[in-house]
């Protein structure tokens, strides 16, 4: 395969140009950020995992149902996807409260939430993402009530499939952040999809007995091994193969 042209080069990701048109490359760096950007740093095989954990995620999201850009991974730091217009709205996805939630109301982290509770934020690095409405959305036109409505409830949808998942190999989802694209059909149909990705880049996981933290959280507070946490995800999914991230078998031997 020749030299791929390179469409973005984000925090976590580079986007190249598919083989085929209507398709991308996403290529997993070993990059990490926090904090919008003020911290840097580099985690050794987050990429490879990564790039193995959202896969394993998405396929079994597709298996139930929801749809998603993926299509299949290429290599160890590489998969291919449908290209999206992506929708410039995180959404945030809460059960228990962390993070900026736990520091803005006071409420202390691992408070189960009475209920899941969705966030917005617009994607704009420079305004630092804020946390936007539903009102927001609609009024600047960054997607419709119809958008919302459909993106409301596929991402309980996920948290709900997520949320067993993970408590079934000891983990649990605190909170998650998905974003979603707009595909066209040959008949100018649009549809919602999840893309992006689901890794412990996004998700706060933390284990269900000991609550240690086994997600980004790691890196943002200097709290040490980093890699190896994201490893542990790996390895509980059963997606880890001995030796850990560098020992991975290429596609064509792994399941
Ligand atoms: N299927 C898709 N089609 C088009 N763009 C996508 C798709 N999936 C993800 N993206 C975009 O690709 C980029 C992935 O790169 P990365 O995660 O490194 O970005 P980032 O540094 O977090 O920056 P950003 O603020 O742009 O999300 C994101 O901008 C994401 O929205
Ligand atoms: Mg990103």
């Amino acid at each position: 395969m020749g030299r791929r042209r390179q469409i973005y080069e984000g925090k976590a990701k580079i986007l190249f140009e598919g083989p085929e048109p209507g398709t991308l490359v996403q290529y997993f760096k070993d990059d990490a950020t926090a904090f919008n950007n003020q911290k840097k740093g580099t985690i050794t095989g987050k990429g490879v995992l990564n790039n193995r954990i959202s896969e394993y995620l998405f396929q079994k999201l597709g298996d139930i149902g929801v749809p998603t850009h993926f299509i299949r991974r290429l290599n160890m730091r590489e998969q291919l996807v449908r290209a999206a217009e992506i929708i410039p709205i995180e959404v945030v996805i809460r059960n228990s409260a962390a993070g900026s939630l736990s520091k803005r109301l006071s409420i202390p982290e691992g408070t189960l939430l009475p209920r899941t509770i969705i966030e917005y934020y617009y994607k704009n690095d420079e305004l630092g993402d804020p946390m936007v409405s539903e009102e927001h959305i609609t009024a600047f036109g960054w997607a419709t009530i119809q958008d919302i409505d459909e993106i409301l409830s596929v991402s309980l949808r996920i948290n709900d499939f997520l949320s067993g998942l993970f408590l079934g190999v000891g983990l649990r989802l605190v909170d998650f952040k998905l974003e979603f694209g707009r595909i066209y059909h040959e008949n100018g149909e649009p549809q919602i999809i999840l893309a992006d990705e689901i890794s412990p880049d996004n998700c706060r996981l933390w284990d269900v007995k000991t609550n240690e933290k086994l997600d980004k959280d790691r890196f943002r507070r200097d709290m040490g091994s980093v890699e190896e946490a994201y490893q542990e995800v790996a390895r509980r999914l059963g997606i880890l193969p001995e030796g850990g991230p560098r020992d991975m078998p290429g596609p064509a031997t792994m399941q």
